[in-house]
């Protein structure tokens, strides 16, 4: 873990809300798994008090060294908004990698990637990370859920490294008008994948939870929650443990959890 004042390299917004941060920082972070995640705040006293969490979204790289990381961000308030509102060159205070990433057993063959909203951001490091180590992208399955065709993010980045795309959206602007989950039951009913990597709103996890649970499929999930430290000081982010009475935290054990390993129900939800 690495605690960093980094420089923001580029600012591009890609949707309503949404904005691609790289950042130049050393290349311990470039070196993170898919799926962990650093804390971020502006350098300086104009930036909030806590950072942030955010899921690494891309790895940069030039001429095959490793400068940086890019972030995917959606402004939902003030914290959010004053880092979107960064130009190039503003500092920032980085903290990580943090966290347990995504595993890719070494004899997983076929995957299904599912993504809602922003959680789109570790999936798509997973995507690059698979192909990176020889799994052909035309095996594995993306799929893609969102409000509408303007919060449906990295369609594009998918079908360039060759993924085969499915995307459903709230108001059918693009894609059929379902839950992104009805596809994917659809598909591994027909054709059972190894492996099911997921990120997304707590309903997207609890209903596609509910479809591996049917067909007992192995899954691996990204919880996004509130997190204060990001180092397991402040037990804020405790996620309760399946069959159990005691708690993981999804700094430390996760964010990526095993779908086994949780209980997400509302009872005893995050
Ligand atoms: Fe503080 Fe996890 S964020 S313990």
């Amino acid at each position: 873990m690495y605690n960093q004042r980094a420089t923001i390299l580029w600012n591009h917004q890609v949707g309503p809300a949404h904005h691609r941060i790289g950042m130049g920082c050393r290349a311990e972070f470039a070196d993170a798994v898919p799926g962990q995640f650093v804390m971020v705040r502006p350098a300086g006293r104009q930036g909030p008090l806590l950072r942030r969490p955010y899921s690494i979204f891309n790895p940069i790289e030039e001429q095959g060294r490793a400068v940086g990381i890019e972030l995917l961000i959606k402004v939902v308030g003030e914290g959010t908004g004053q880092l979107c509102g960064l130009p190039p060159g503003a500092a920032i205070d980085l903290l990580g990698p943090l966290g347990r990433g995504f595993r890719v057993p070494p004899q997983m063959r076929r995957a299904v990637l599912v993504a809602g909203g922003i959680g789109v951001a570790p999936i798509y490091f997973l995507s690059l990370a698979m192909v990176k180590n020889r799994l052909p992208a035309k095996q594995q399955r993306v799929y893609i859920g969102a409000r509408s065709d303007q919060e449906l993010l990295c369609l594009a980045d998918f079908e360039a490294l060759g993924y085969p795309v499915t995307c459903t959206t709230d108001d059918g602007s693009v894609g059929d008008q379902c839950l992104i989950t009805d596809p994917v039951e659809a598909l591994v009913a027909a054709h059972r994948p190894d492996m099911v990597y997921a990120c997304g709103p707590p309903a997207m996890l609890a209903c596609l939870g509910g479809i591996v649970e049917k067909y007992r499929l192995e899954c691996q999930v990204s919880i996004e929650t509130m997190m204060a430290c990001g180092m397991g000081a402040c037990l804020g982010c405790a996620v309760p443990q399946r069959q159990s009475t005691t708690y993981l935290h999804a700094c430390q054990d996760g964010p990526v959890f095993d779908w086994a390993a949780i209980d997400l129900s509302v009872e005893r939800g995050v």
